[in-house]
């Protein structure tokens, strides 16, 4: 029953054919148009061929001669409109492989940027969104081809049993009932190579991992600076070979089944041929008719193998195609409201955490649990706490990356979940820890804050001057238009600390509610990190500040300071008020600062 099931889903083709109309429509009615013109020529061609003999041995006058020239001619003339079409043809799939794979790659694309974060941070996940990638351009395609081969091949089987049931019908069962084991194998081949493949997903993954771990920029200086690329190309060597293995023994088995099976289609194939040629010499049939029935059945053979094998190829290509449909019926965890909200603009109360708690999907732990903090109006809080206490994943719940488990997040009293995520997520300005750094020119990496702000807007050129790279990007080789990366023509490095001034320009082009920093400046300098913080109210313009740092000498600024310590709110107040109160904060504060002193008067350190 299940391996029924999984033979009929295979045949559900609507879906790839829809696929291939949407992307490429015209040239998909060429390529039919052309199909029947080429089997209509391969079968004429036959037909003429009967005329022509039956000419040779009922006509005994010379004058006939003229007409069998004719016969000839026409028979060419088919020939090479046949070869025309099929030139065509060629060109039309061609056209066809481009759009479609560019079309599905979009679809990927689109529903790619439209998942959860919870999405890329999930193996599983993962498997999926590899398979797809992997499948979704090819296959619509591949799907038509196959298609198209049995459309032509098909056609032409049918066109040749046709003419040769007008001599037995036990010829046409015979070469049928013989080629039924041939198909039942193939697809039985498509199955276990498509659960072979699903299988080895992780593997094909991971052995991909370690690949890009040998080959790209970011682990080069590792790589040569531990040595550790010949353990890489080892472990990558490992996993390849026991993929490899696994296929080999299938195809192993494939191409067995295969030999046997075909084995056996050909002798009923060639039985009949045996029959046809007995009825000949007992004369029952002209020479004409045998010569028709002789070419009938060659091209029957001759497109019965590849009309199985498109048979077989479409349940194989639509089986593998699934993995996209399973890509594309993925749900997003973060719904959109029914009925959205507007959002305030500005806010009155401002934003408001309350109660919260939450634990990564499939897993046990809260990673913040009973969180209550307020940022009002223009205010500049900051968020301190030890590594993995639960910074980041605040923000992006504040972002909406993730839906609390408990308790909520509001503004102005509308609970988050009632706002359309682009309305909520335009008026924060974020900079993650794991910021990105994009390689294109710096005005685009600055834009990308603001997309839909022109890449002439002057406030491109502004939020640079705020983070203070302004300077140095004038003085590259094309200015804000050079390309931050040296993979790319002309493309420069920043260093690590640039990098961040430009993320910080990127967050500053957007004309936010809320700034959202991770970390803004854990890589720059000291006086950098001085004067940015310096001038912070001033570019914050009245807007809320939510800041996560390690650097006291940065939260002491800050009008209200929330401690978190393994998920829990432990402390919260100004500089002045959390000193007092010489809790976890006062702690980390004076470690810090007595760091700074013994710094700075090694030799006391050694009194
Ligand atoms: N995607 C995830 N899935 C499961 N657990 C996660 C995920 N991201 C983080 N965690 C866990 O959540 C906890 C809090 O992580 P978080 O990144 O919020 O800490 P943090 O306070 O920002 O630390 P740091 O100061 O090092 O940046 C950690 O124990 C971490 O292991
Ligand atoms: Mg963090």
């Amino acid at each position: 029953m299940k391996q029924l099931s999984i033979f009929l889903n295979g045949f559900r083709i609507d879906r790839a054919i829809g696929f291939v109309w949407l992307a490429a429509a015209k040239w998909t009615v060429v390529s039919i148009i052309l199909l029947i013109a080429q089997t209509t020529a391969t079968l004429s061609v036959l037909f003429i061929f009967k005329l022509i003999v039956d000419h040779l041995t009922n006509s005994s006058t010379d004058a006939i001669f003229n007409n069998l020239l004719v016969l000839i001619g026409i028979a060419l003339g088919v020939t090479i409109i046949g070869n025309l079409c099929n030139a065509l043809a060629g060109y039309t799939s061609t056209m066809q492989t481009h759009l479609v794979a560019d079309h599905m790659q979009h679809l990927v694309q689109l529903k790619s940027i439209d998942l959860d974060l919870a999405y890329y941070e999930n193996s599983q996940s993962y498997d999926k969104l590899h398979r797809a990638q992997r499948e979704a351009p090819a296959r619509p395609l591949r799907i038509i081809q196959s298609l198209t081969e049995l459309g032509r091949n098909g056609l032409t089987l049918l066109g040749a049993l046709a003419l040769l049931l007008t001599f037995h019908w036990g010829v046409v069962v015979a070469v049928l009932v013989a080629s039924l084991p041939v198909l039942v194998y193939r697809l039985k081949q498509a199955d276990d190579l498509y659960r072979l493949h699903r299988e080895k997903t992780a593997s094909e993954r991971l052995s991909g991992y370690f690949n890009q771990v040998i080959t790209t920029a970011t682990s080069a200086k590792e790589v040569r600076a531990f040595g550790f690329g010949p353990l890489m190309i080892h472990r990558f060597g490992e996993l390849r070979s026991k993929i490899r293995a696994s296929l080999q023994h299938l195809s192993a088995q494939g191409y067995r089944r295969q030999f046997i099976t075909e084995s056996a289609a050909t002798l009923a194939g060639y039985g009949a041929l045996a029959f046809v040629a007995h009825a000949a010499v007992r004369k029952s049939i002209s020479l004409g008719e045998m010569v028709m029935y002789f070419g009938a059945f060659q091209v029957a053979v001759g497109s019965l193998r590849p009309t199985l094998s498109a048979l077989a190829e479409l349940y194989e290509n639509n089986l593998f195609l699934s993995t996209l449909y399973e890509f594309l019926a993925v749900q997003k965890q973060v719904p959109e409201p029914v009925q959205p909200k507007e959002m305030p603009r500005p806010w009155q109360s401002g934003l408001r955490v309350e109660n919260l708690g939450f634990r990564y999907p499939d897993t046990n732990r809260w990673v913040l649990d009973g969180i209550t903090l307020t940022i009002h109006p223009g205010q500049i809080v900051a968020l301190v706490g030890r590594n993995g206490s639960g910074k980041t994943t605040l923000t992006k719940l504040l972002c909406r990356l993730y839906d609390p488990d408990t308790g909520q997040i509001s503004i102005d009293d509308i609970d988050l979940r009632d706002f359309k995520t682009a309305d909520l997520r335009r008026e924060i300005s974020v900079i993650h820890q794991d910021f990105g750094r994009y390689h294109m020119t710096a005005r685009e990496n600055i834009m990308l804050g603001c997309p839909d702000i022109g890449s002439e807007d002057p406030a491109i050129v502004q939020a640079a001057q705020w983070a203070d790279i302004h300077e140095n990007l004038i003085r590259l080789p094309k200015g804000y238009e050079t390309v931050m990366s040296r993979t790319f023509a002309d493309g420069v490095e920043l260093s690590i600390g640039q990098w961040q001034k430009l993320a910080l320009a990127r967050a500053f082009v957007r004309d936010s509610q809320l700034i959202l920093l991770d970390e803004p400046t854990s890589s720059l300098d000291a006086a950098a990190e001085f004067e940015f913080f310096e001038k912070f109210r001033e570019m914050a313009h009245g807007r809320s500040a939510l800041i996560i740092s390690h650097r006291f000498s940065t939260v002491r600024l800050a009008d209200c300071i929330y401690v978190l310590d393994e998920g829990h709110l432990i402390e919260q107040g100004n500089h002045e008020d959390l000193m007092v109160l010489d809790g976890l904060y006062a702690h980390l504060y004076r470690q810090q600062a007595s760091y700074y002193r013994d710094e700075s008067q090694p030799t006391n350190v050694n009194k």
